[in-house]
C-alpha cells in the first residue's frame, strides 16, 4: 500500500489493513473511502479535526454538511449530557420531538407537521411512500445525477455514466446498484436539471403516474448549482396541473437560510426532507409539510396509509442536540456562514486565475464546490468530472490533506460556525498551495 500521498498515516494505515478483515474493502460508508487508504479520526474541536496519527487539519466537510457548528459546541454538548443522564432512548415518545418539530414549523412556511427518521434516506422514503398514499400512483420524476440517499427509487441515475446516461433530452433510468427491479427502473422518470421545456413535456408524458416530483433546490452533485427560479415555477406549476406532490430535498439545502432554501423564493413544496443539521451532529431524518398530506402517518383511526416506526426514531439525544444546533442558527448566523463562503469562493476564484489554472467555484451560503474547467455548469453533464478533471481533483484532495484542510474527495466545502475569517484564510492558502503541486505533478 502506497500511504507516501498522505502523510503522516502510520496509524491510520495500520487501522486499514485491520478494517479490511472485517469490512468489505476496508469500508462501512462508501464516502468516506479515498485511496490508497482514509484517514482515521480521533477527535474534533471547533473547526479542526485531529486523526488518529495526531495530525490536525481545518474541517471544511464538516460530516458531509452535517456539523454546522463544528465539534465540541458547549451548549450541544451540555445538553446532550443532561439527556445522557435521563435515558438515551424510550419506548416512549418526549417533549423533545414536540420542541424540534416546532421549531421546523416555526421556520418552514410550507411545513405545517413533521414526522421524524434517522436518516435523509430515510426522510426521502417515507416522503415518497407519503406522495404515493396520498395521490395513490407509482410513479416519481427526480433529476439526473441528483442524489438523494439510497433507497431503490431514489438513487436512480446518481452518478450516471456517459455511457448509459442516454438522450439529453430523454434521460435514461439508470440504476445505482446492480440488480435494481427493472419495476423500480420504470417508475422513475429522469429530469434534466434546470431544462424548463423538456422538463415540462416529460412531466405531462407521464401526468397520469406521477406521485410527486423529488428536487434539491441545490443538488451538489449536479455540481452544487442552484435549480433556476423558472425551472422551480414549472415544477409546482406543472405538479399542481397534473395532481402530483411536489418534494423538496432540503436535507443539504436548508444550510442556505434560516427559513431553508424554499424560504428565498416564491414556490413552496407539498413536502419537504430534511436532515444532517437538524441532529446537532446526531443521526437524523425528517419530512415536514401540510397536516393534510402528514395525515397519511395519522394512527387515530387505526392502520395509517403509511405506518411508520423507527426503533431510534425521535430519540431524544438527537432531538436535544438538533433544538440546540437550530437555536443556535440565528439570521446572524447564517448571514455570518454567508459572508465565510463569499471570502472562500473569491479566494479560491483568485488563485485559480494567477495560477493561470481553469477553475471554478460553485455553491451559495456554507456550501461550495471547486471544479476544474471553466465551461458553465448548468446540468450534470456539463459538471461531470470526466477522467482526467477526476484525476486532477483526486490529487487535489490529497494535496490539500498533505496541507492540512480536509475537504470532500468532490471538491466539496461545508463551512461552520467556530469558523473565522483567518481560518478561511488558511484553506484559501492552503488551496494555493495544492493548485501548483497538482499543476506541477
Ligand atoms: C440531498 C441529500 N438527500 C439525501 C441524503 C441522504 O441522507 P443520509 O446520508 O442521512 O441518509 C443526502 C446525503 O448526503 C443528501 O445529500
Amino acid at each position: 500500500m502506497d500511504n507516501a500521498s498522505i502523510m503522516p498515516s502510520a496509524k491510520s494505515a495500520l487501522l486499514y489493513e485491520r478494517a479490511l478483515k472485517v469490512l468489505p474493502g476496508g469500508n462501512t460508508r462508501t464516502t468516506v473511502f479515498f485511496k490508497p487508504h482514509p484517514l482515521y479520526a480521533q477527535k474534533g474541536d471547533g473547526c479542526r479535526i485531529t486523526d488518529v496519527d495526531g495530525t490536525v487539519r481545518i474541517d471544511a466537510i464538516n460530516n458531509f454538511t452535517s456539523l454546522i457548528h463544528g465539534y465540541n459546541h458547549p451548549a450541544i454538548n451540555a445538553a446532550v449530557t443532561e439527556q445522557l443522564a435521563s435515558g438515551m432512548c424510550f419506548g416512549l415518545p418526549t417533549e423533545a420531538e414536540i420542541d424540534l418539530a416546532e421549531l421546523l414549523c416555526d421556520r418552514v412556511e410550507s411545513v405545517e407537521q413533521v414526522r421524524f427518521m434517522n436518516s435523509g434516506t430515510e426522510a426521502v422514503m417515507t416522503a415518497i411512500k407519503a406522495a404515493r398514499a396520498y395521490t395513490g400512483r407509482p410513479m416519481i420524476a427526480k433529476c439526473e445525477g441528483s442524489y438523494h440517499g439510497t433507497y431503490d427509487f431514489a438513487e436512480i441515475s446518481e452518478g450516471a455514466s456517459p455511457d448509459r446516461w442516454g438522450e439529453r433530452i430523454r434521460p435514461q433510468s439508470v440504476a445505482s446498484s446492480l440488480g435494481t427491479p427493472q419495476g423500480v427502473l420504470s417508475d422513475v422518470l429522469v429530469l434534466p436539471f434546470n431544462d424548463v421545456e423538456v422538463c415540462e413535456k416529460l412531466l405531462l408524458e407521464h401526468a397520469e403516474r406521477l406521485a410527486c416530483i423529488l428536487i434539491d433546490p441545490m443538488p451538489n452533485r449536479v455540481g452544487l448549482i442552484k435549480a433556476s427560479p423558472d425551472y422551480l415555477a414549472m415544477l409546482r406549476r406543472v405538479a399542481d396541473k397534473i395532481g402530483s406532490l411536489l418534494v423538496f430535498d432540503e436535507i443539504i439545502a436548508f444550510r442556505l437560510g434560516y427559513n431553508g432554501a424554499q424560504g428565498a423564493g416564491s414556490v413552496k413544496p407539498d413536502l419537504t426532507t430534511f436532515g444532517k443539521i437538524i441532529g446537532g451532529g446526531f443521526p437524523v431524518g425528517a419530512l415536514g409539510g401540510n397536516a393534510d398530506i402528514m395525515a397519511v402517518f395519522d394512527p387515530r383511526r387505526g392502520k395509517p396509509s403509511v405506518p411508520h416506526g423507527g426503533t431510534f426514531t425521535a430519540n431524544p439525544m438527537t432531538m436535544v442536540a438538533g433544538q440546540i444546533a437550530l437555536r443556535l442558527l440565528t439570521p446572524e448566523s447564517f448571514d455570518y456562514l454567508h459572508r465565510l463562503g463569499e471570502q472562500l469562493q473569491n479566494g479560491i476564484e483568485k488563485i485559480f486565475k494567477t495560477q493561470g489554472i481553469d477553475g471554478q467555484v460553485t455553491g451559495a451560503g456554507s456550501l461550495r464546490r471547486i471544479h476544474f474547467g471553466s465551461a458553465r455548469l448548468h446540468d450534470y453533464r456539463s459538471s461531470y468530472a470526466d477522467g482526467a478533471k477526476q484525476q486532477r481533483m483526486t490529487a487535489l484532495h490529497q494535496a490539500m490533506l498533505r496541507n492540512g484542510i480536509l475537504m470532500a474527495p468532490t471538491g466539496l466545502m461545508a463551512l461552520s460556525t467556530p469558523m473565522t475569517g483567518d481560518d478561511i484564510g488558511e484553506i484559501i492558502d492552503a488551496f494555493g498551495k495544492s493548485l501548483s503541486s497538482v499543476a506541477a505533478s
